[in-house]
This record gives structure tokens, sequence and C-alpha cells, in this order.
């Protein structure tokens, strides 16, 4: 679990995930969200609106170091994210 490749259905893979490869923007909101998994009923993302910017920062940078194109989401672009978040 530890190399990013999940845990079954209920924490899917971030290897190759499509939101580390030119989608970083869109992390924000899942994070700060959460989400109904698209394909088990029963399993859910859950919300992390706990978190302050510069956490959220961390978390997205870090994976996308790790697991995708390296590209660095600026502070300011969830900063305005956040405002648009449901
Ligand atoms: C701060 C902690 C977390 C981060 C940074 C995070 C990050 C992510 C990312 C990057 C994805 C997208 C994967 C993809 O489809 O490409 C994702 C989806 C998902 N995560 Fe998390 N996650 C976190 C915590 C959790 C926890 C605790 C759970 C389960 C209890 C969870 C369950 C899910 C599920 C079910 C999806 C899939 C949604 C779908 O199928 O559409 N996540 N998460």
């Amino acid at each position: 679990m530890d190399d990013g490749n999940g845990l079954g259905q209920i924490y899917p893979s971030l290897q190759k995930s499509v939101y580390l490869y030119g989608k970083l923007d869109e992390l924000t909101c899942l994070i700060r969200t959460g989400r109904q998994s698209s394909h088990l009923s029963t399993v859910v993302m859950p919300s992390f609106s706990n978190l302050r910017e510069a956490e959220i920062s961390n978390l997205i940078n870090y994976l996308s170091h790790e697991w995708g194109d390296q590209s660095i989401l600026p502070i300011t672009s969830i900063r305005e994210q956040i405002e648009t978040c449901p």
C-alpha cells in the first residue's frame, strides 16, 4: 500500500492517477469535500475540510512528486480553488 497502489476497492491506486497527470488543481476540492466512489456505493472518500491551504499544498505536491509528473501546484491556485469547492 505504501507504494501507492491502494487497497482493493477501498483506497484507489494513486499510480497513474489522472489527477496527478495534468489535473492537480482538481485535487483541492477532492481533498476538501471528499467524494462517493464512482464504482462502489458503500465507499466514500471522507471530507478533509479542516485542512489549511498549506496542508493541502503539501499533500498535493507530495502526491505529484511520488506518483505524478512532479509538477507543482502553487498555493495561489489552491486558494482560488477552495472558493469554488461545493
Ligand atoms: C488526505 C488524505 C487523502 C488523499 C490526499 C486522497 C487522495 C485521493 C486521490 C488523489 C484520489 C483520486 C484517485 C484517482 O481516481 O485517480 C482519491 C480518490 C478516492 N479516495 Fe482518497 N485520499 C485521501 C483519503 C482517503 C480516505 C481516508 C479514503 C477512504 C476511506 C479515500 C477513498 C477514496 C475513494 C473511494 C476514491 C475514489 C473516488 C472514485 O472512485 O471516484 N481517500 N483520493
